[in-house]
């Protein structure tokens, strides 16, 4: 049965883009019948508590001497983990927020990047999640593309392709928008017809992408 997890983080209930365009996703997925099962978590409404010590960082084998953790702490990183192993395919809703993510979703990959266990760093090959695909769905209130002034500012995007591509080895497609800001902020009024261009074009290729992965 392919399993889907999908995950939001944006703290905007209402008008998320990123949360709109991580349920076209879903839905596209759904649509494939009953069989496409989906877990949903949202690390905005139910966020994770923060990690309690460094020892949540390692694989047992990897802990220094009487580095330890609480064992609801623990148990607490299994679940999540576990929610992650039996994904094939990961989504992430993943807004900007000051030029970086929101600490609900930092949370979550604090949780799941632990070296030994979701990625290797000894002889023990660790990394389970490899080739399996993780749509990053980005929204940004400002423009960060090629020639724009903040082109290179954007340290969203590259941080979840390091840790789940990288990392991870999962195969990352990102599905960005941008300049969600346009018509709030009177400076960026002349791009809003853009803004609307990149929100639905990434709500198609969102659709797309979960009738077919
Ligand atoms: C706390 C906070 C910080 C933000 N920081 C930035 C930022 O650094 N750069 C930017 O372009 N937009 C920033 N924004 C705007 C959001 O990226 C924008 O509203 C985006 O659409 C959020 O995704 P969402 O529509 O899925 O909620 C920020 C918004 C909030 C609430």
């Amino acid at each position: 049965m392919p399993h889907l997890l999908h995950l939001d983080s944006s703290a905007d209930l209402t008008g998320s883009r990123s949360r709109a365009i991580t349920a076209a996703f879903a839905k596209a997925w759904a649509d494939r019948g009953a069989d496409h099962t989906i877990t949903y978590r949202d690390l905005h409404t139910d966020p994770l508590p923060r990690l309690s010590a460094t020892a949540l960082h390692w694989a047992p084998r990897l802990r220094a001497e009487g580095e330890t953790a609480p064992a609801e702490d623990e148990a607490r990183q299994r679940m999540v983990l576990d929610e992650l192993l039996a994904a094939d395919v990961l989504l992430v809703g993943a807004p900007m927020y000051n030029y970086s993510l929101p600490s609900t979703l930092k949370t979550w990959v604090d949780h799941v990047h632990v070296p030994g266990v979701t990625t290797t760093l000894d002889d023990t090959p660790s990394q389970p999640l490899a080739g399996r695909p993780a749509v990053v769905v980005t929204s940004a209130g400002g423009s960060y593309a090629e020639g724009s002034p903040t082109a290179g500012w954007d340290h969203l995007t590259p941080v979840l392709r390091i840790i789940l591509g990288d990392a991870l080895g999962m195969t990352v497609t990102v599905v960005a928008t941008e300049l969600t800001l346009a018509p709030r902020i009177p400076d960026l009024a002349p791009q809003v017809p853009h803004s609307e261009a990149l929100f639905a074009a990434a709500l198609d290729r969102a659709t797309a992408l979960g009738a077919t992965l």
